[in-house]
């Protein structure tokens, strides 16, 4: 049976049981119309047991040319404000809405989005994370409601049954407007405070 007629296949999306697995029935994706123009996928990376996961919009040309998540500009920042709250990215999940670099880095729009989701959500099933970081108005509207604004839900935990969710600027948002600094900081602080709460896994 086919979820999307020659693209996505359900026993690709529900076959794996691993992140390598995913990884690998994800490689020749043409679900969308990105794919003709990725030079790599961004499939995403980090500690595939990680407790908390950073989502962001899209690869952009430094993580398209590398096939890595958070390599060029916005991805140094990034390192940097997880440095600041004492978070290293090798225990994290840093993973993109789409996989694919839209031209010209504009936002993906709802074709791509809906095409790339059920991966995410696979990948997020996979690891399991309790604490997930929306980077960005692309994430905030993809994954919680398209409607919703940046600006008034950032700061502020969404709880989505076991697992919370922290919506922040997105780290090119705070490179285009440093004042925004400030309420990253603070929306970082209370990640870092409900990480460092978690119980350590395996004493659940
Ligand atoms: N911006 C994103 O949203 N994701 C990346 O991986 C890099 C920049």
């Amino acid at each position: 049976m086919e979820f999307r007629t020659g693209q996505l296949k359900l026993d690709d999306l529900y076959g794996p049981r691993t992140l390598d697995e995913l990884r690998e029935s994800m490689a020749g994706c043409r679900a969308c119309g990105l794919a003709a123009g990725r030079t790599n996928l961004v499939f995403g990376e980090g500690n595939p047991r990680a407790r908390l996961m950073l989502i962001g919009e899209g690869p952009g040309a430094e993580e398209d040319r590398l096939g890595r998540p958070f390599v060029g500009p916005a991805g140094q920042l990034l390192d940097k404000i997880l440095a600041a709250v004492g978070i290293t990215r090798e225990e994290v999940y840093i993973a993109n809405i789409v996989k694919c670099r839209p031209p010209g880095n504009r936002v993906p729009n709802r074709e791509e989005v809906s095409a790339c989701l059920p991966w995410l959500r696979k990948q997020f099933a996979l690891i399991g994370p309790p604490l997930v970081v929306i980077l960005g108005s692309t994430a905030l509207k993809s994954l919680i409601d398209p409607q919703a604004a940046i600006t008034s839900w950032r700061g502020r935990w969404i709880t989505r049954g076991r697992v919370r969710l922290m919506p922040t600027y997105h780290p090119a948002a705070l490179l285009r407007d440093p004042r925004k600094k400030r309420d990253v900081w603070h929306d970082f602080q209370l990640v870092r405070d409900a990480y460092r709460a978690l119980v350590p896994l395996g004493k659940e």
